[in-house]
């Protein structure tokens, strides 16, 4: 739709009369940023599945985090950590990515399905990096938790599920056959009666598939050429059970440009229709390397989640920020060998990884306590999804429970939402909006990186509307200033507005299951005058503005 005819519709729907060639918003001069959302510039509507989540059988996140078993003194639903299940369906999660990571590649879904103490007992993926007094299942994976328990899990919560296939070590047709197990009509396949027999008559209607993980790497060392045969022999014939799968090519680590170079045209040198079978493209980022410049080794670079002073706030948010660059930088490339662009990013794996040492429940694999930093790599990448909505088809955050840029950490009887997750919360309102172009105008933030000059933007989010109603959402990366903003949107007036803010005096701050809500949203007055608003970002703070417009 041209901008203009979006213009008329929108306004029209949400009875806004716009007045066309409206005058550039005034804003006085006083404040130290202004925002203007520009209501007649829509980019697209935001995919709910943007806020996704990923679930991997590593450590503590399947067993005790999200599984605790029927027979558990742990509150429950169906084996399920009930306080869990209660947590997200605040946050209306969209969907979820299970069994991995690099796990999916060493799993046979047949060992997670049937009578539950027939099940095989199989060396995790992850065994070698257990402590060793970790508990036995996340050594040895009792498969407990499979296909039909991870339905359930989507279901209580009411997400959508993402199966990740293994490509390494399975053949073609095992992955048909667990399409068949989850799809196929009841009474339609033996699978169907096996499924049915375990309970769940009805078929789980899984649309999303990945043909693999991280195919460069753990998911098989492919070069890009090999990896674009295996997944044309895995996606050519499978059966659909009427519905369109979405079959999510694996993808690369942050800017390794040539692997997607190197898919993409395998796949059109076979003929530019094989690319209708690739509904998403996976990117994984991962902030990490906090040596500012001193090494790329992937031990040695790692900072800690909890200890850090502000130079490491900033080379986090910084190496976090990188978001944009890759996003727009692959989607070039894929432009190239797909210029109607019907191939969409998926960005399956994101968020900042530390050393260990800051895990709440010790021994737990890559669980890393995520703080009020976290809490605004949070809110900057789910804004920079938002910002391109055209592009972004799926996001799952890096990891739900007990692993890296956790929304919950949970162990036995405890439970709390860290600052991340209380960040999913505040952003659900963007789910499904027209993403509006949202200029931000604040001064850059200057600091010290070991004796040479550096800096990072001062305020930045996002803006989408469902009606009369706009979300913005920003984030104040500064740890010093707060920043009086004036806002307006060009195009239509804000005629009420309220605040929601995610800020700690201390950047550390973090929630434990003592003190759970260190870190807890709260609400805040915003001014209304004339056409627009006035807002004061705290700093280190995470912001949603409600925007009434009239
Ligand atoms: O999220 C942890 C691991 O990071 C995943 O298993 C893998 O895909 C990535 O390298």
């Amino acid at each position: 739709m041209k901008r203009r005819d979006f213009l008329r519709t929108s306004a029209a729907a949400a009875g806004i009369s716009l007045i066309t060639n409206y005058p550039p918003f005034a804003f006085a001069q006083s404040a130290d940023a202004h925002i203007t959302i520009l209501v007649d510039e829509p980019l697209g509507t935001i995919s709910p599945n943007v806020y996704g989540h990923f679930t991997e059988n590593l450590s503590g996140v399947i067993y005790d985090g999200i599984w605790v078993g029927e027979n558990s003194a742990v509150p429950n639903i169906n084996g399920i950590r009930k306080e869990l299940v209660d947590e997200m369906r605040k946050i209306q999660p969209p969907i979820v990515r299970f069994p991995g990571g690099c796990f999916a590649d060493s799993y046979d879904w047949r060992d997670g399905i049937g009578p539950v103490d027939k099940r095989p007992r199989r060396t995790n993926f992850w065994a070698g990096g257990e402590s060793a007094n970790a508990p036995n299942a996340h050594r040895y994976d009792p498969n407990r938790f499979g296909t039909n328990e991870f339905a359930e899990f989507c279901r209580l919560i009411g997400a959508q599920p993402y199966l990740a296939a293994d490509l390494r070590s399975l053949p073609a047709e095992e992955f048909y056959r667990w399409i068949e197990y989850c799809n196929s009509p009841a009474g339609s396949t033996t699978l169907a009666d096996e499924r049915a027999a375990a309970g769940f008559k009805e078929p789980f209607n899984v649309r999303y598939w990945g043909v693999g993980n991280e195919a460069w790497g753990c998911g098989g060392n492919f070069m890009p050429d090999e990896y674009a045969s295996e997944f044309r022999r895995f996606t050519t014939w499978a059966p659909g059970y009427g519905l369109e799968l979405a079959y999510i090519g694996s993808g690369p680590d942050g800017p390794h440009w040539d692997w997607t170079r190197g898919f993409f045209e395998a796949m059109v040198r076979k003929g530019r229709e094989q690319l209708r079978a690739v509904y998403g493209w996976a990117l994984h980022h991962y902030a990490w390397n906090l040596s500012r410049g001193k090494t790329q080794d992937w031990e040695k670079g790692k900072g800690d989640a909890v200890n850090f002073d502000p130079v490491d706030w900033y080379e986090l948010l910084r190496e976090g920020d990188r978001m944009e660059s890759l996003i727009n930088g692959h989607w070039q490339i894929m432009g190239e060998f797909d210029p109607d662009h019907q191939v969409k990013l998926v960005v399956d794996e994101w968020g900042p990884w530390y050393r260990p040492g800051s895990e709440l429940t010790p021994g737990d694999q890559l669980e890393q306590l995520p703080t009020l930093r976290d809490a605004v790599f949070s809110g900057m990448t789910l804004d920079t999804f938002n910002r391109n909505p055209e592009k972004v088809a799926v996001g799952c955050c890096a990891q739900l429970i007990n692993c890296l840029n956790s929304l919950y950490l949970a162990h036995e009887n405890n439970f709390c939402v860290t600052p991340v997750g209380h960040v999913f919360a505040m952003y659900a309102g963007h789910q499904g909006g027209q993403s509006l172009r949202t200029e931000f105008s604040a001064p850059s933030i200057h600091y010290d990186r070991d004796g040479k000059p550096a800096s990072f933007w001062g305020l930045r989010g996002s803006a989408s509307m469902h009606g009369k109603q706009v979300v913005l959402t920003a984030v104040n990366p500064g740890v010093k200033d707060p920043l009086q903003a004036q806002i307006g949107a060009r195009g239509a007036r804000i005629s009420s507005a309220k605040a929601t803010v995610l800020t700690a005096a201390d950047i550390h701050a973090h929630n434990t299951f003592q003190d759970r809500n260190t870190v807890a949203p709260k609400s805040a007055q915003v001014q209304v005058k004339g056409d627009g608003a006035t807002f004061e970002f705290p700093p280190a703070s995470v912001v949603r503005l409600d925007l009434q417009l009239a």
